[in-house]
């Protein structure tokens, strides 16, 4: 949509002081230009640093003055190709403990089509809620939201009080955005009350040439993988891991039998590999049997596709029909050889938990993080009770956790499961294919980076691993 133009999104409430002046976009594009070579030339971090930072970069946006575009329209047909734009925004200064990255490469999550869906809320209410918060966070509640919670890229700049991370490092963010202000999230920090996602509850995310992240996010980029490949797994690995196995979440452990929804997923193909890795049976729910090759291909034995298999969970749309429950614990029960799930890796929501904390062992957990199809969930509490299960609630990562889920993707014991790339001009396509269910995996998309096979520096590991690594690819 926007802004070839003339000139660059300028409404800015700034933190620093903001020169009203308008951009020449061609000038920031040539700066651009030069980070990029800069990046690809491999300069030095001195050399970087000497680099003006552009006022303005290319960036993935919804427009606060389109939330309502879609209202009386089915979600299904919610179109983000009509509500994401790419256009150029003004680029914002990294305030204390802050860093601004130079964005090679970012990935669809889910999140992003929630954004691009105005689904179940706007997102600009949480930015304006974040904007009330201090003069730093009021930087965020723009007209615009510039989405996405995944990068790899390389420390542009980092702001006052940062020393772990400097300028020319290659990186990986993942989205936790903290303020840790309150006690609370000092034993977790997911339980701070200022809690966000980045890219989804705060402004300039990773859909874009430049992003803004808390320097408590960055991680390293794995060597062995190209931008594109160590920008996948971010978002969905951590948050598998601590569904899955951190203490937080199931606390999986060896020889647990885990049921997971959308194996083949974005979190699902996580999950999957951490149930194998950690000693437990996966048994893997999907909906094509090409979805059920790509899980054979990770090791799993146990699949049930639930197409062909065509469970009918809900009679109606107020009527569960309990005999399918029955039915989709007889055929676990067939495969496992007579156990029941110890976990049941819960996202699709509403259409699936009824049946899920049915099959769950006595004494088994269902743990979720999502609600896919709806979140006014409804299950029989009796088997729930009766049979000691819990239902545990699970939200992305803290820090630790997200630097162990990405530890084990650098040393190749996880690997990124990316099925297709897409320039950022057509993130609305790729958001697209991710809200109909369409791809496999994890969606990439290219910022800065030119081509994809970019930015490995361990081509040995890679080596090792690299029919691990193009599982997912598209033939
Ligand atoms: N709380 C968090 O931190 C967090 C983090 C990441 C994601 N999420 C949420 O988790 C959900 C899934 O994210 P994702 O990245 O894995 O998405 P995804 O890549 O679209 O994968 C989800 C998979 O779930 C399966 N599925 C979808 N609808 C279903 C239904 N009605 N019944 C049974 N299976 C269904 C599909 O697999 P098959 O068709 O093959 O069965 C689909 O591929 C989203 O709602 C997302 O917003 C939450």
């Amino acid at each position: 949509m926007p802004s070839q133009d003339t000139h660059a999104r300028l409404p800015h409430a700034g933190y620093w002081p903001v020169i009203s002046v308008r951009v020449p976009i061609e000038a920031s594009e040539a700066v651009v230009k030069e980070i990029l070579e800069a990046i690809l030339g491999q300069s030095s971090a001195d050399e970087l640093a000497a680099i003006t930072v552009p006022e303005s970069y290319r960036a993935v946006t919804v427009h606060k003055d389109e939330a309502a575009m879609f209202e009386g329209t089915p979600s299904r047909d919610k179109d983000p190709r009509s509500s994401l734009h790419v256009e150029d925004v003004r680029t914002p200064e990294p305030g204390p403990g802050e860093a601004l990255v130079a964005v090679m490469a970012s990935a669809i999550n889910y999140n992003t089509v929630w954004s691009a869906i105005f689904e179940p809320v706007s997102t600009f209410a949480f930015l304006e809620r974040y904007g009330r918060l201090s003069p730093l966070s009021k930087r965020h509640d723009l007209p615009y939201h510039v989405l996405g919670s995944d990068l790899a890229g390389v420390v542009l700049r980092t702001g006052p009080g940062v020393h772990a991370w400097s300028v020319g490092d290659e990186v990986v963010a993942h989205c936790l955005s903290v303020e840790l202000e309150s006690p609370d999230g000092h034993n977790d920090t997911m339980l701070d009350p200022e809690q966000r996602i980045w890219g989804f509850e705060t402004n300039f995310g990773g859909l874009a040439q430049l992003a803004l992240v808390k320097a408590n996010q960055l991680m390293p980029k794995p060597a062995h993988l190209t931008w594109e490949e160590a920008a996948c797994p971010g978002l969905v690995n951590s948050t598998a891991y601590r569904q899955l196995v951190s203490r937080n979440g199931a606390g999986m452990k060896q020889g647990d039998v885990v049921l997971i929804w959308g194996a083949s997923g974005g979190l699902g193909s996580y999950a999957t590999q951490l149930a194998i890795g950690g000693g437990a049976t996966p048994v893997c729910v999907v909906s094509s049997e090409e979805k059920a090759e790509i899980c054979r291909s990770m090791g799993a034995d146990l699949i049930i596709d639930r197409a062909s298999e065509n469970y009918r969970f809900w009679r109606d749309e107020q009527t569960q029909d309990p005999k399918e429950w029955q039915r989709l614990g007889k055929r676990i029960r067939e495969l496992t050889g007579g156990d029941d799930p110890d976990i049941v890796f819960e996202h699709p929501g509403r259409e699936t938990f009824g049946a899920s904390v049915y099959v769950a062992r006595r004494g088994g957990t269902i743990v979720t993080c999502a609600s896919t199809s709806g979140f006014m969930h409804e299950y029989d509490n009796r088997y729930l009770w009766m049979n000691l299960k819990r239902i545990i609630g699970s939200h992305f990562a803290n820090y630790r956790e997200a630097w162990e889920a990405n530890r084990l993707v650098a040393r190749g014991r996880i690997h990124p499961t990316l099925s297709r790339t897409y320039p950022l001009d057509q993130t609305g396509l790729a958001a697209h294919d991710v809200h109909r269910n369409l791809h496999q995996g994890k969606v990439g998309v290219l910022a800065l980076a030119p081509e994809e096979g970019l930015g490995v520096s361990n081509p040995a590991l890679r080596e090792r691993h690299i029919d691990a690594i193009n599982r997912f690819r598209d033939v």
